[in-house]
């Protein structure tokens, strides 16, 4: 059985993401979408939700299951039984952080490869954290994250500006 896991924070899946699982998807016998729960920055959304989303948005890919982990991602994987990390490349820009990624992901555990996507070109200027400001002033978000997702995060972020004007 051949597995690979999708790590990531997904605070929230964007249609860049759900690009990167479909193909990756494709490639194996079963692909672990990891949602990491221990998360340095604070999320918009909670480990819950996030995975929750996930599973909305790829009901349709059989062979895709979601999971939160915390700690290490190789230690996720091998948990998995699974020896293949899936990431997604968007500009040059991601290449050092990525390499830098996949480099220590290999020194701790030479067993464990990670699988490049680059992303596809119309999503390739998305990211959670831009989508999450966009909708924060009140533009249209439509065109970057999946439908549900996107009535997801209006909800969250009108939540999070009533909180703040109390
Ligand atoms: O979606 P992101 O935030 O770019 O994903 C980053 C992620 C979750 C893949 C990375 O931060 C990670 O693997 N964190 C778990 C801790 C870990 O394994 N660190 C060593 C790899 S440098």
């Amino acid at each position: 059985m051949k597995r690979a896991v999708y790590p990531g924070s997904f605070d929230p899946v964007t249609k860049g993401h759900l690009d990167i699982i479909e193909r990756a998807a494709a490639l194996v016998d079963e692909l672990i979408v990891g949602v990491l729960n221990n998360n340095a920055k604070i999320p918009l959304f909670s480990v819950e939700e996030r995975v929750n989303m996930l599973v909305e948005v790829t009901g349709h890919i059989p062979n895709v299951r979601v999971e939160s982990f915390s700690g290490l991602s190789v230690d996720f994987v091998k948990s998995c039984d699974a020896r293949f990390i899936v990431r997604g490349l968007r500009a040059v820009t991601d290449f050092e952080y990525e390499l830098q990624m996949a480099q220590t992901n290999r020194s701790i555990d030479r067993g464990i490869d990670t699988l490049f996507f680059t992303t596809a070109l119309q999503y390739a200027y998305i990211s959670s954290t831009i989508v999450k400001e966009v909708a924060y002033y009140g533009g249209d978000i439509s065109g970057f994250v999946p439908e549900s997702v996107a009535g997801h995060i209006r909800r969250k972020v009108s939540e999070k500006q009533r909180e703040n004007k109390v």
